[in-house]
């Protein structure tokens, strides 16, 4: 007892040190030697598209074996290899974002079939960032919309973020490892393609946005604004509420107590609701804000009239605006019928709908916006209302333009899967999406083989709960291709079932669900080569009749999916497989197909025979007709030429050269057929509403082509580097008019403020080098992209030639406009030694190349420059090691010390390479002996007589190695 009585207060003295220490400590607290400035208010969206250095494969570092790297490498900060800020990337490729670094490989038929036998492999990326120290205190956010497929993300380093879906965005807070000034941050990404996540094409590389967000400490976190507009259910319609919630993050060293205000403003600009609250919120925390408007008689929005909101979110502190943030918003009712499908604003609407991938001719998945645009801008010509984006979450500037463009859309989930990693996926596509009016339904998964268990409904089960628990506002739908039948299946756990295929069972399930809301989420698969009307397998090509033979098994002919839809009120609607064509899944050929043939349009956008019998179907508010196949059939003179008419009409006559061949009733869902003797000349078709001419086109036998033709596909272009326009390359005969089969291949020569981004021509079998110089014409057509350079004000001129014909040229005026406020190009980084072991301090000059045991972390410290020299001693040693860039390894560089107080030798490798004599702080140069490999360096700095204290001596700033001047 009394030994337990001393072991007892031996701890209680213990104790009572401690508090002592801490008592003192509290008293006298250490500051911070940075100084607490005001911080920077506002934000600042800075696209980090520029400027980008990259290596394809993989960098691979020797083995880590030895003690001190073992332990060094456990460390914040010394990621080892590319992915730590000291590597030399100088003989990487520069670029701009977006890239897909597949596309500009070659094919590979040992590849995978399925990502269009591409090789993708593993890839790297580094940036350097430049950070202004007045912009200290504010809250960094990198920000990268989509990276395919694993990217693992570092920061001067550090690994800051892993992402292990190629569709998911990664915003990432890298405050904490900053520096500002000129030691430059670096950024550098590793990223696995060889990881898939589709049996489609997914590109490879960082082929969406990046972003560098400035915020002040107190700012509106991202995607922190919900915004989504319910109409009053006491009301007839016109009273509506609009319940914000605006979610805060404080990344400051105080609680900050601030005022929300959220402005509502109305299509026409007008402020139409305000609102303020108040809001604390406590250091490293959040906080949420609700504010409940009221307002009456919204204009709606709709497919026509795509009226839009805007919602303005402010954050103020002591009466100064911190952070600003806007969203659109749209006030639409959406329901689902499960006997008469789907209603916009209590108006029934049919879901023509189509199902798109995401990459395109000449680009792969690295589509600039405006051709984005243009993709968005064929498909509402082609009459679709409807997109399903498969199997992903598109880019957010795509959904922007659904909204402006008048689409609906089915959002949805990659992966399949409840676990919180793969939750957050699909929290992250809600939470970013959930403000779009365009948006109506949430899929959760495609066609999973658990989807007919008590599994898969479990599974569904927790994703549908999660997404309630953001947004209860549209229904959580599942693309099943089964699995409706059973006992407990997906059905039981969705609010609207969506079909795949499965045309059969239409009827079956509405019966087993007389009330549960239906619609194909796909339908179709049929296959067709543009401009081909005769299959020829040997070549896979495939025509473009629309005949059951050339649609899948699983699927049906344009015309019949449509109409098993069209004729059941229960269906709301349907979704092609596909709008266009895309790579990869060349069903149902293999090599040397390496795209798919599912397109209504080929993979430039270029329409397919589909496109004319889905207009005549779907667009009723004008007469539209449309034939195929083209007129020049030389050697079938006198033989018969199935000729098909898509006409959306009451009766269609066909004459050739004048003469009328016959005329029929025009059918809505088959279309029509003549059997055509041919003769060269013109074949006419007329179409009769009422017994009245409406509307009348003709196809003609050409001649041979004689010219080129480029026919771009707007009025211009805006010079700020972004924008990108697709031209249409044709072959004219004499008389001016497109030659349907001509191949020539075309030569492309572009000047003046624009460059080419790669080219495509729709042939499925095509190898060509999609960005190289030339492009064969595949029937008749071929799609050149160019794009704006950076700051261009000159029009951009293409030239297009091939043998034979007449060269053609095309000027396209470029407007300047201003760019997106950007991040600078942080250019020829320099190395900086930054992290060194410190000697104990001594009074007699130490031996500067005296051993460090490889085992002993602890005897001498750590530091980074700045690093003062221990008060009260006379000298000081210093030790590191570099690897210089290759440039400078052969005696071109240059030892910088921007500071040094006190006299100085400094030691590279055992030699002695230069001195400071004076001990005034001052610069320091030294040349870099010529040499290869690692560097070892060691400083002795020695104190001037009696002003050894605290700042007396040291390394007083940033150690470069950089290139002689
Ligand atoms: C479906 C699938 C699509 C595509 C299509 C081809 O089963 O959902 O991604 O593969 O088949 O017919």
């Amino acid at each position: 007892m009394p030994c337990w009585r001393r072991l007892c207060a031996a701890v209680l003295l213990l104790a009572a040190t401690a508090v002592a220490h801490t008592a003192a400590h509290a008293a006298a607290p250490i500051k911070p030697h940075i100084a607490d400035a005001t911080v920077k208010a506002g934000r600042e969206r800075l696209s980090l598209d520029r400027g980008w250095l990259f290596h394809l494969g993989d960098v691979r570092q020797a083995p880590i074996v030895g003690h001190e790297e073992s332990y060094s490498n456990a460390k914040a900060g010394n990621a080892p290899g590319a992915a730590g800020a000291e590597f030399d990337d100088s003989d990487w490729r520069r670029l701009d974002l977006p890239h897909d670094w597949a596309v500009e490989g070659p094919f590979d038929p040992k590849a995978n079939i399925s990502q269009g036998y591409r090789p993708r492999g593993i890839g790297w990326y580094r940036r350097y960032l430049q950070v202004d120290p007045a912009d200290r205190g504010r809250h960094f956010e990198l920000q990268f919309d989509a990276i395919a497929t694993h990217a693992t993300v570092y920061v001067n380093g550090n690994v800051v973020n892993r992402n292990w879906s190629g569709y998911n965005a990664s915003n990432i807070d890298i405050t904490p490892y900053l520096t500002y000034g000129d030691a430059l941050n670096t950024i550098s990404i590793r990223v696995d393609a060889e990881a898939m996540e589709g049996w489609w094409y997914e590109g490879a590389g960082m082929y969406r946005h990046a972003w560098l967000v400035k915020r002040a400490p107190v700012h509106v976190a991202t995607d922190g604004v919900y915004a989504v507009p319910r109409p009053d259910k006491s009301g007839k319609g016109k009273e509506w509420s609009l319940p914000v919630e605006v979610t805060l993050n404080n990344s400051g060293k105080k609680a900050s107590d601030v005022t929300v205000e959220v402005t509502v403003f109305d299509p026409a600009g007008k402020q139409v609701g305000r609102q303020v609250a108040k809001a604390s919120v406590g250091v490293l925390k959040d906080a949420t804000v609700k504010l409940p408007f009221r307002i009456s008689d919204p204009a709606l929005w709709s497919i026509a009239r795509t009226n839009l909101y805007k919602v303005v979110t402010r954050v103020l502190e002591n009466g100064k605006a911190q952070d600003e943030v806007a969203l659109h918003t749209g006030f639409r009712t959406i329901r689902f019928d499960a006997q008469q499908g789907f209603f916009l604003n209590g108006e029934h609407l049919k879901l023509q709908g189509v199902c798109i991938h995401q990459d395109h001719a000449g680009v792969g998945v690295a589509i600039p916006d405006s051709v984005w645009e243009y993709r968005l801008r064929r498909l509402k010509e082609l009459g679709v209302n409807a997109i399903r984006f498969s199997h992903n979450a598109p880019a957010a500037e795509v959904l922007d333009m659904v909204d402006r463009m008048g689409f609906v859309v089915m959002d949805e989930n990659r992966n399949f899967n409840p676990s919180p990693d793969y939750m957050k996926q699909l929290e992250w596509m809600v939470r970013r999406d959930r403000h779009h009016p365009g948006i109506i339904l949430w899929s959760v998964f495609n066609e999973e083989p658990v989807q007919g268990s008590e599994v898969g409904y479990e599974m569904v089960r927790r994703m549908a709960a999660a997404v309630k628990s953001l947004d209860d506002t549209r229904p959580v739908t599942a693309a099943m291709n089964g699995g409706f039948f059973s006992d407990l299946n997906v059905a039981h756990a969705v609010d609207v079932v969506g079909a795949n295929y499965q045309v059969p069972d239409y009827d079956r399930f509405h019966k087993a669900y007389p009330t549960v809301p239906f619609t194909s989420s796909e339908d179709t698969s049929a296959f067709m080569t543009r401009g081909v009307f005769k299959t020829d397998k040997d070549k896979n090509q495939i025509a473009s009749y629309d005949d059951l033979a050339d649609a899948a098994q699983w699927g049906n002919t344009h015309r019949d999916a449509w109409e098993a839809i069209a004729k059941r009120p229960f269906v709301a609607g349907g979704f092609v497989w596909t709008g266009f064509d895309y790579r990869g899944e060349p069903t149902p050929n293999e090599w040397p197909s390496v795209s798919s043939v599912f397109g209504i349009m080929d993979l430039n956008g270029f329409p397919k025979n589909a496109y004319y019998i889905h207009q005549a179907q779907w667009i009723k508010d004008r007469p539209l007709i449309h034939i195929a196949p083209h007129w020049n059939w030389a050697g079938s003179e006198g033989k018969n030429i199935r000729v098909m008419v898509m006409a959306n009409v009451e009766r269609i006559e066909l004459r050739l050269n004048g003469k009328q061949l016959g005329e029929q009733k025009a059918d809505p869902f088959r279309m029509n057929y003549f059997n055509v003797a041919y003769a060269p000349g013109k074949l006419e078709a007329i179409g009769y509403n009422g017994g009245k001419e409406v509307v009348r086109t003709a196809v003609e036998t050409t001649g041979e082509p004689v010219a080129l033709e480029l026919v771009p596909d707007r009025q211009d272009l805006a010079g700020d580097g972004r924008d990108a326009m697709p031209i249409t390359v044709r072959a004219l005969d004499a008389q001016g008019r497109a030659v349907p089969l001509a191949d020539p291949v075309v030569t492309f020569k572009v000047t003046g403020g624009g460059r080419s981004i790669g080219h495509g021509n729709g042939d499925p079998t095509s190898h060509e080098d999609e960005k190289g110089a030339t492009r064969r014409l595949f029937n008749g057509l071929a799609q050149l992209i160019v794009q704006t350079s950076y700051d261009a004000t000159q029009p951009v001129t293409v030239e297009a030639s091939a043998p034979g014909l007449k060269v053609a040229t095309v000027t396209i005026p470029v407007k300047a406009v201003a760019a997106v406020p950007f991040v600078a190009s942080a250019d020829a980084p320099l190395t900086f030694v930054r992290t060194w072991r410190v000697a104990p301090p001594g009074d007699t000059r130490p031996n500067p190349n005296q051993k460090i045991d490889s085992f002993d972390m602890n005897t001498w410290g750590w530091g980074q420059p700045p690093m003062w020299g221990a008060a009260g001693s006379k000298f000081n040693l210093y030790r590191s090691s570099f690897t210089p860039r290759k440039n400078l390894a052969d005696g071109n560089g240059l030892i910088r010390f921007a500071g040094i107080k006190g006299r100085a030798e400094v030691w590279i490798n055992g030699k002695l390479v230069g001195k400071k004599d004076s001990f005034a702080a001052a610069p320091l140069d030294l040349e870099l002996p010529a040499g290869t490999g690692k560097r070892e360096i060691s400083v002795i700095v020695e104190a001037e007589p009696g002003q050894g204290g605290a700042q007396g001596s040291g390394i007083t700033g940033n150690v470069t190695i950089e290139p002689k001047k």
